[in-house]
């Protein structure tokens, strides 16, 4: 039988945003399976949300797709995530060139750190490229609309947050 091919797609996700959902579907057309992986880092947490939270919205939002896509989140290295979860790949996604020198050096540190672990970067749908989930978040404390960037239940919980 062949083997599950995994990847890992690593992030804060502070929230997910409809770009972040964009890729995690063109990356099943790819492997069967798709980690999404909250990065947790207890000494810098600045996160608008916390991890729990941040697991439940990513987990409604592909509740749909069963077991092929996972939420899950980590503390350490990446590269050491990977390879505990049996993941060959690491996703990022490049929107404009201006991501390109951040991702080129974490791909090359991790490389660094385990040459057999793959980063594979997909572009994001083109409706997609402007969405960071910093400028979500900032637009939403402002009052600003953001019902096309998120998905509902994130669009709720931002509303939420900013309420006050
Ligand atoms: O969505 P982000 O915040 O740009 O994602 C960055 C992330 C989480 C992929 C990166 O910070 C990471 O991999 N953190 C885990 C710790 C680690 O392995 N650091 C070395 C990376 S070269």
């Amino acid at each position: 039988m062949a083997r599950t091919k995994i990847a890992v797609y690593p992030g804060s996700f502070d929230p997910i945003t409809n770009g972040h959902i964009d890729l995690v579907k063109r990356t099943l057309r790819v492997f069967d399976r798709v980690i999404v992986a909250i990065a947790t880092n207890p000494d810098k947490d600045n996160s608008l949300f916390s991890v729990e939270e941040r697991l439940q919205m990513i987990r409604e939002v592909f509740k749909r797709l069963g077991r092929r896509v996972q939420a899950d989140s980590f503390e350490g290295l990446l590269v050491d995530y990977a390879e505990r979860i049996g993941a060959e790949v690491v996703i990022r996604g490049l929107r404009a060139i201006s991501d390109f020198e951040y991702e080129f050096q974490m791909a090359m540190m991790n490389r660094g750190l385990n040459s057999n672990l793959e980063t594979l970067f997909m572009m994001t749908g083109e409706s997609y490229f402007y969405i960071s989930s910093r400028l979500v978040k900032e637009v939403v404390s402002l009052g600003g609309n953001v019902s096309r960037l998120v998905p509902a239940n994130v669009l709720k919980k931002l509303k939420e947050k900013f309420k006050d």
